[in-house]
């Protein structure tokens, strides 16, 4: 390619970047310019930027040939499945905010008797829309979080082949944060701040020191989690566009899963009791946390609805423990796999009511 053809592809490159969103398809109804320009982005409660303060190393590895083929395929895949979060997703898909884009089965209080008693013209599509921006908004810190993670990990594994895989997962997070980003900023206008259960996890995962315990928390639980929250909106959203982000992103996730697996197997055999003592204790909080972080207490506030009903509606519905229960179905026999499953971890997931899960197959 010429350097004048190369400066023409740059600018059209340019030009798409800049383009106003294509138009609607002429089936869905356009909305008015005036609607277009008076909805702006809400935020439940807008966090000012935060610095942490970390004791990470960062290490060279000058041997820069290849020792683990599995990392090196895996890099190679990633390289080879890189999409576009602007390309691939079809941003004209007209969405109803208000609509029914989760699933209702995803709300803590559906079949409840406060979902009964909901205004179905007024209260309901206002739910849906906050639950909605809720659980994407969560997914979208998650992301950050990943991100955050991922780029200390290049920075301090100690071989090229997981820096060179790492810094792979590092460009799919970003994808990642910019598809969320896009569809809770153009298509729901509304996002929540991130959940104190998950903040509180992101923020041991990125200030532990511990490479492994960034593995473990980030790789195994929180992408764990997601891997079965993902697969779960993905087989029931009625949302097309959203169903196809959620897509792209857990063909991506499903290889972060097995980079955790792949790294960090065999590191515990043999490891000293206090220092395992750590970990379990790590796992099993952890997991505490990423159950709770699905209750949306924060929602009920937002949208007037009765706290202290809802909660003890969303802590008894059969729905949501059932869904809870699913989500551990990644997570627990990975950390079987692991070697962790110790006595300890066993009834730590035995009073989550999630060790069923243990003979499940892995990820990776
Ligand atoms: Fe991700
Ligand atoms: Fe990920």
């Amino acid at each position: 390619m010429s350097l004048r053809e190369r400066l023409s592809s740059l600018r059209q490159t340019l030009r798409d970047v800049a383009a106003p969103p294509s138009p609607v398809p002429s089936s869905v109804p356009a909305p008015a310019e005036s609607q277009v320009v008076l909805r702006s982005v809400e935020h439940v409660e807008r966090l000012p930027p935060e610095v942490l303060t970390t004791t990470s190393n960062v290490a060279y590895d000058w041997d820069y040939s290849a020792k683990r083929a599995e990392l090196r395929t895996l890099y190679e895949k990633s390289k080879d499945l890189i999409w576009n979060a602007r390309t691939d997703l079809d941003w004209s898909t007209n969405v109803d905010p208000e609509s029914e884009i989760v699933a209702d089965s995803f709300n803590p209080l559906f079949g409840t008797d406060v979902w009964r008693k909901l205004d179905r013209k007024t209260e309901l599509p206002k739910l849906r829309r906050h639950m909605t921006s809720y659980i994407l908004s969560n997914f979208l810190h998650g992301e950050q979080g990943a991100l955050l993670a991922t780029s200390q990990i290049v920075a301090s594994a100690p071989t090229t082949d997981a820096k060179m895989y790492a810094s792979a997962q590092v460009f799919d997070e970003a994808r990642h944060v910019e598809a969320y980003d896009r569809y809770l900023t153009s298509k729901v206008e509304l996002i929540y701040p991130p959940s104190k259960h998950l903040k509180q996890l992101l923020d041991t995962v990125l200030t532990d020191s511990r490479w492994d315990f960034k593995f473990l928390g980030m790789q195994i639980l929180v992408e764990g989690v997601a891997l079965g929250a993902f697969g779960l909106i993905h087989q029931t959203a009625q949302e097309p566009l959203i169903k196809r982000i959620t897509h792209m992103i857990m063909q991506d996730e499903a290889r972060h899963v097995a980079f955790g697996v792949m790294s960090l197997k065999g590191h515990y055999e043999g490891m000293d009791a206090s220092e395992l003592r750590d970990r379990e204790e790590f796992i099993i909080e952890s997991s505490r946390l990423l159950r709770d972080r699905f209750l949306a207490q924060e929602v009920w506030e937002t949208v007037g609805l009765p706290q202290a009903e809802c909660e003890a509606a969303a802590a008894n519905s059969v729905m949501m423990k059932m869904f809870r229960k699913l989500l551990f179905s990644k997570i627990v026999p990975n950390v079987k796999r692991l070697g962790l499953l110790t006595p300890r971890v066993r009834r730590g997931f035995e009073e989550l009511e999630v060790i069923e899960y243990e003979s499940w197959e892995a990820s990776a």
